[in-house]
């Protein structure tokens, strides 16, 4: 298995020829990606639908889950070779039934893009009874990879959507549900990035073998539906929108935002860093615990902690059922006489 040094080795930086305002469309320029099917969570706003869009432009089936199925059905009528199913993320029982669908209308599945997320929502439990952003943006995600990784081809790729609201908190796994602790929902939504980062690592060191691959992302500030819990003077507060309501220029667009994660999807020269925490579509390196400034990119080490991904991935297993590419880790479990 993936050790924490070859993580951290793999995560030295690496500049490519894209940039912060790369787009979409930039990124996947002259990728071969015809006749590939894709599933993208979230994939009916923000930079999900502008993934769809430069996904089904390139010739790939995308299947959108959502949870809004006529919204979803209404927001990407017009784009070609996209099918929408129900699926709401908090519920396992729902991604059950979502993943079930798609084993029995697809024989291979070539890219699954976790894009879907809520943030800073106040506390809920999800029906089975985790915190609602731990269990909507981690465990939803981990149920659906979960429940179609053999129809994962060789050469496929899991891409993650992290944040750097990883900076918050590492994964809290003495009180995950906030029973101990006073809820904080931008603690509960670095938890849950952080998880998301950690979700990659884990999958990677279990697929790579079969020639699958994953990576998370932070796809930079945008301004879209995800800031729908916060209130106008926290926004204001923050510097992310003015007066007006503008938001700060500094922002990407949502078709800049999609960029980080369909380079992670397509890019060649990821293929030897599996697990990785990419940016602005490009590899940014490790920062310190107590590295505050979101403004300079970098990943925290705990959201690429080899150990802490194996313990998510453990309790993940045993939170959904599901128990993905099982025989690579009793493999590596093997201990010889
Ligand atoms: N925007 C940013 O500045 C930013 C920064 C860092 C990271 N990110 C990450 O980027 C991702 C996409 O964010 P965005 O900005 O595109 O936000 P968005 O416009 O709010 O899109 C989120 C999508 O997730 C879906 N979703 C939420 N809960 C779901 C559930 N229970 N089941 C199924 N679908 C669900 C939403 O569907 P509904 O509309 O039906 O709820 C929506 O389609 C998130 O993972 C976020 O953490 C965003």
């Amino acid at each position: 298995m993936t050790t924490t040094h070859e993580m951290i080795a793999r995560q030295q930086p690496l500049e490519t020829e894209f940039g912060y305002r790369s787009t979409a469309a930039d990124v996947i320029s002259g990728r071969d990606l015809a006749g590939r099917r894709a599933i993208v969570t979230g994939g009916y706003s923000g930079l999900g639908i502008e993934t769809v869009r430069a996904l089904a432009t390139a010739g790939v089936s995308v299947t959108v889950p959502a949870r809004r199925v006529e919204v979803a059905e209404a927001a990407l009528e017009e784009l070609p070779g996209v099918e929408v199913a129900a699926m709401d993320l908090g519920d396992l029982d729902s991604v059950a039934a979502f993943t079930a669908g798609v084993r029995e209308a697809a024989s291979s599945i070539d890219l699954v893009i976790d894009v879907a997320g809520i943030m800073a929502t106040p506390f809920q439990l999800t029906p089975q009874g985790w915190e609602s952003q731990f269990g909507t943006n981690h465990l939803g995600h981990f149920a659906l990879v979960g429940g179609i990784a053999d129809l994962l081809s060789e050469g496929a790729r899991v891409v993650s959507y992290s944040s750097v609201g990883h900076y918050r908190s590492p994964v809290l796994f003495d009180d995950i549900n906030f029973e101990s602790a006073t809820y904080d929902p931008w603690v509960a939504y670095g938890q849950a990035k952080t998880a998301n980062a950690l979700f990659a690592v884990g999958l990677d060191a279990r697929a790579a073998s079969r020639g699958i691959h994953a990576y998370s992302v932070h796809p930079g500030g945008i301004m879209t539906d995800l800031q729908r819990h916060m209130p106008t003077e926290e926004l204001l507060q923050r510097g992310w929108v003015d007066a007006e309501g503008n938001p700060n220029p500094l922002f990407k667009t949502a078709a800049e935002g999609a960029a980080t994660g369909l380079w992670a999807a397509t890019a060649p020269e990821l293929l030897d860093r599996g697990g990785v925490y990419c940016e602005d579509s490009s590899i940014k390196g490790v920062v310190a615990d107590d590295h505050s400034d979101p403004a300079t990119g970098g990943v925290k080490r705990w959201a690429i902690d080899a150990d802490a991904a194996d313990r998510l991935w453990d309790l993940s297993v045993a939170a959904t059922g599901l128990d993905p590419f099982r025989d690579a880790r009793s493999a590596t479990l093997t201990v010889p006489a």
